[in-house]
């Protein structure tokens, strides 16, 4: 199975680095990246694992925040990618390639914080992975995840029933959202678009699961939930207009008591 989600990311590894563009999609930028921000609090002088660090962004910017990164990803391609991108920002981050779902050459205790940002929902270990991540943190530091909402999620069960396209925002209004089977948890399998619109080369596999099922999973791991958002636009953009109405994200800060 890792093998097949490996294969899907060295594929896609290009497609997913232009979708990037070195600093997140809109979404990211206007929703999820402000929010993980304000949870992951000062990073200066901290150890920190950007767990499925994709092509780096987020490891990049909290590198020249301060903090020791460590940025750990399934794909030698994108690991290759984003230490290229550290480089010709002369910036120090020691990278990785492997896979959360155990992380055999980290010992014990070692990082502040760990960031899983949109990965957990792209694997199939969810209860190893919480396992090895908790075991990778020290005592009295934090892991913060995000997620695609699973009770909304359009990567699984639910979908937009769409209207007329907005010619100011170009995207098509959202008349209702509909969801069935959210309890039926299963790999659903999308093809992502790169920026000029091009399909990926390869389907990405989606685990869909029940907020219940992350909820219990991070709580059997050893893990004390802190924090919980289901984080709204920062800016009054018609452009989100769905993403105003239910929520795109889920954001978790939990803590290694
Ligand atoms: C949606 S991307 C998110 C990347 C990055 N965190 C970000 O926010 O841009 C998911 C990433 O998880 C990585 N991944 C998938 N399975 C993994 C695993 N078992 N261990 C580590 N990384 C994994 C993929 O290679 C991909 O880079």
């Amino acid at each position: 199975m890792e093998d097949r989600i490996r294969e899907q990311w060295e594929i896609n590894a290009e497609s997913f680095t232009d979708l990037i563009a070195g600093n997140g999609t809109p979404h990211h930028r206007h929703i999820l990246n402000p929010c993980v921000e304000e949870l992951l609090g000062d990073v200066k002088g901290k150890k920190l694992l950007d767990a499925g660090c994709g092509e780096g962004y987020l490891a990049r910017y909290y590198a020249k925040k301060g903090a020791f990164v460590t940025a750990i990803d399934l794909s030698e391609h994108l690991i290759e990618t984003s230490k290229q991108l550290t480089e010709k920002e002369n910036l120090a981050i020691t990278f990785e390639v492997g896979s959360i779902c155990h992380l055999d050459s980290i010992p014990n205790d070692v990082f502040d914080i760990i960031l899983a940002n949109l990965v957990l929902l792209n694997i199939p270990c969810l209860d190893d992975s919480f396992k090895e991540l908790y075991r990778v943190l020290r005592k009295g530091g934090y892991l913060v995840f995000s997620i695609v909402h699973p009770a909304f999620n359009f990567y699984g069960p639910g979908s937009w029933e769409m209207g007329e396209k907005d010619p100011d925002t170009g995207r098509r209004e959202g008349v209702y959202f509909k969801v069935d089977k959210y309890f039926e948890e299963k790999e659903f399998q999308r093809y992502w678009t790169t920026r000029r619109g091009d399909k990926f080369p390869s389907a990405i596999s989606f685990f869909h699961r029940t907020l219940a099922t992350y909820l219990n999973s991070l709580i059997s791991a050893g893990f004390n939930l802190i924090t919980f958002r289901e984080p709204q636009p920062i800016a009054d953009d018609p452009f989100f207009e769905r993403e105003k109405r239910i929520p795109f994200f889920a954001v978790f800060k939990a803590e290694k008591r």
